[in-house]
C-alpha cells in the first residue's frame, strides 16, 4: 500500500522504515530540510539497534523516500500517518498539540477525496474527534483515525516489527480495514488487533503509560518506607514481583523515570482529566509525578550527607547521563538533573556515559565529561551511579579504588552488587536499602 509518514522523529522515522520493510511504498515527510537531507543519503539522526541497516535496505529497495513537501505527500498517497511531537506546553502541564493541528490544517486542502489521516502522536483524549471535524470542514470526504504507538527507545525497531498489540480508533469500518491491511504481517506474527472508537484508543495509550509510571513510583514510595523502617526495597521488589499478578517488570526501584514520554504524558493526562471534570479520578498521577521527582532530591540529599554536608570543593564522579540504559537520549534525564544540581551546590562533577555524552554536553555544557569510568572518577570524594548501564555492574571496585580519593559510592539505581563493593573496602549506599555489614548510609 502507498502511504506517507509525516514527521521523521523517533516514532515517524522508525514507522516509515518498518512500513517500507514489510512491503509498503512510503514517503517520509518532514518540513525540516536539515533532517531530510541526511535521511535521503541513508544517515539516521537517531541511534536505534537495527535502524541503520533497515534504512539503507529500504532506501535501496526504492520503497522508501523522503520529502519536505506536503503537496508531494498528498499527490503520492491517500493514507497519511501523522507522527509529529506533542510536547509539554511551555509553562503548563497540558500537551501542546499545535504541531498536529498544523499538519491537519496544511494537509486538508491538499488531500484527495477519500483520504485517511491516521494520528500516531500521543494526544489528549478527544483530539482525534476534534481533528476529524477540522479536516472535514475543508475536505468533507476524508477522515481521521488514531493508531497509538507503544515503542520503547532502544527497542524501537523490534517493538515496531513485532508489536504485542495494534490499537486502532476509527470512525468507519473502511478506515479499520485499511489499518488491518497495513498491519497484516504483524497480525500474522501474533499481534492482537484492537479496533475501537477514537477516544478509547487515545486512552489506551495514556492509560498504559500512566500505569507503568505508577508502578515505578509505587516501588520508589516503598523505597522511602524501607529507608525509614530499615528494610530492603530490592528484596521487597523481588518478592512482590514474584506474584505473577504483579510481575517483576517496571518494579525496579531507584532514581525514577525520565525520558520524552512518561513525565509529560502523566502531566498531560492529569490536565486533560481536569478539563473533563474528572481530575479527582486520577489525582494520584500528581503524586506519581511527585514521588518520581522526589527521588532526585533524595539522591542529592543522600550524596550531600555522604560528602560531609556540603558539596563545596568536592569532586563527584557520575556514572550515567542517559535517561535509561540502552539509549543516548538525555531528555528529562534524572541522572543529568542530579549531576547538575550537585554542580550548582559547588561540586566539581565529571560525567561518564557509554552513549549519551554528545547529547549531554549539548544540554548541560556546565558539566565536565569523561570518556571512561576511571577518568570520570579520578580524585572523586564520591561516585554516583545514576543510569543502570549493564557495564557499570562489571566495574572492578578494586581497580576503581586506585583512582578515587574516597571509596564511597551511591547506587541510585539499586543494581550494583553491594557485597562486591563492600568487600573491596567501599562504602556503598543505596536508595531504599538498609545498612548491611554496617556500611550502608541511610537517607
Ligand atoms: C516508554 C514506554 O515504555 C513506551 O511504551 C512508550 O511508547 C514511550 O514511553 P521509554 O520512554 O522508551 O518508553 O522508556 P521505558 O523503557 O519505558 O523507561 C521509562 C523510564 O522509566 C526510564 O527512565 C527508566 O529508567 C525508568 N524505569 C523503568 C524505572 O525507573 N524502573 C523500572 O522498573 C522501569
Amino acid at each position: 500500500m502507498r502511504m506517507t509518514v509525516i514527521g521523521t522523529g523517533y516514532v515517524g522515522l522508525v514507522h516509515a522504515v518498518c512500513m517500507a520493510d514489510i512491503g509498503h511504498e512510503v514517503v517520509g515527510v518532514d518540513t525540516d530540510e536539515a533532517r531530510i537531507a541526511p535521511l535521503t543519503e541513508g544517515r539516521s539522526p537517531i541511534h536505534e539497534p537495527g535502524l541503520d541497516e533497515l534504512l539503507t535496505r529500504t532506501l535501496a529497495s526504492g520503497r522508501l523516500r523522503f520529502s519536505t513537501s506536503l503537496a508531494d505527500a498528498a499527490r503520492f498517497a491517500d493514507v497519511h500517518f501523522v507522527c509529529v511531537g506533542t510536547p509539554q506546553m511551555p509553562g503548563g502541564e497540558a500537551a501542546d498539540v499545535r504541531q498536529v493541528d498544523a499538519v491537519i490544517d496544511d494537509l486538508a486542502p491538499l488531500v484527495r477525496p477519500g483520504s485517511l489521516i491516521i494520528g500516531k502522536s500521543t494526544v489528549p483524549v478527544g483530539t482525534t474527534a476534534r481533528l476529524g471535524a477540522r479536516l472535514r470542514a475543508v475536505a468533507p470526504h476524508s477522515e481521521v483515525a488514531v493508531n497509538p504507538e507503544f515503542l520503547r527507545e532502544g527497542f524501537a525497531v523490534s517493538d515496531t516489527r513485532r508489536p504485542e498489540r495494534i490499537v486502532v480508533g476509527a470512525e468507519s469500518r473502511r478506515a479499520e480495514m485499511v489499518l488491518r491491511e497495513i498491519y497484516e504481517p504483524m497480525l500474522i506474527s501474533g499481534a492482537r488487533f484492537f479496533s475501537t472508537d477514537p477516544a478509547t484508543a487515545e486512552l489506551v495509550k495514556v492509560a498504559s503509560n500512566a500505569f507503568l509510571a505508577t508502578k515505578i513510583s509505587f516501588i520508589n514510595a516503598m523505597a522511602e518506607v524501607c529507608d525509614a523502617a530499615g528494610a530492603d526495597v530490592v528484596t521487597l521488589a523481588d518478592a512482590v514481583g514474584q506474584d505473577s499478578r504483579i510481575g517483576h517488570r517496571f518494579l525496579q526501584p531507584g532514581l525514577g523515570f525520565g525520558g520524552s514520554c512518561f513525565p509529560k504524558d502523566i502531566r498531560a493526562f492529569a490536565a486533560r482529566a481536569e478539563e473533563l471534570g474528572v481530575g479527582e479520578a486520577i489525582a494520584f498521577l500528581r503524586q506519581v509525578d511527585e514521588i518520581n521527582l522526589r527521588q532526585r532530591t533524595r539522591t542529592v540529599d543522600l550524596a550531600r550527607d555522604l560528602v560531609g554536608g556540603s558539596f563545596t570543593g568536592r569532586h563527584v564522579g557520575v556514572l550515567g547521563a542517559a535517561f535509561k540504559p540502552g539509549s543516548d537520549d538525555v531528555r528529562d534525564s534524572p541522572a543529568l538533573e542530579v549531576a547538575s544540581a550537585i554542580r550548582r551546590e559547588g561540586a566539581e562533577v565529571r560525567v561518564h556515559d557509554p552513549e549519551a555524552l554528545d547529547n549531554a554536553r549539548r544540554g548541560f555544557p556546565e558539566l565536565q565529561y569523561a570518556f571512561d569510568v576511571p577518568k570520570a572518577c579520578e580524585d572523586a570524594d564520591l561516585v554516583l551511579h545514576l543510569t543502570a548501564w549493564p557495564e557499570y555492574r562489571d566495574i572492578s571496585p578494586d581497580r576503581l579504588a586506585s583512582v578515587v580519593r574516597s571509596r564511597k559510592i551511591l547506587d541510585a539505581r539499586d543494581t550494583l552488587d553491594a557485597t562486591t563493593w563492600q568487600s573491596a573496602g567501599w562504602t556503598l549506599s543505596a536508595l531504599g536499602r538498609p545498612p548491611t555489614n554496617g556500611t550502608y548510609a541511610s537517607a
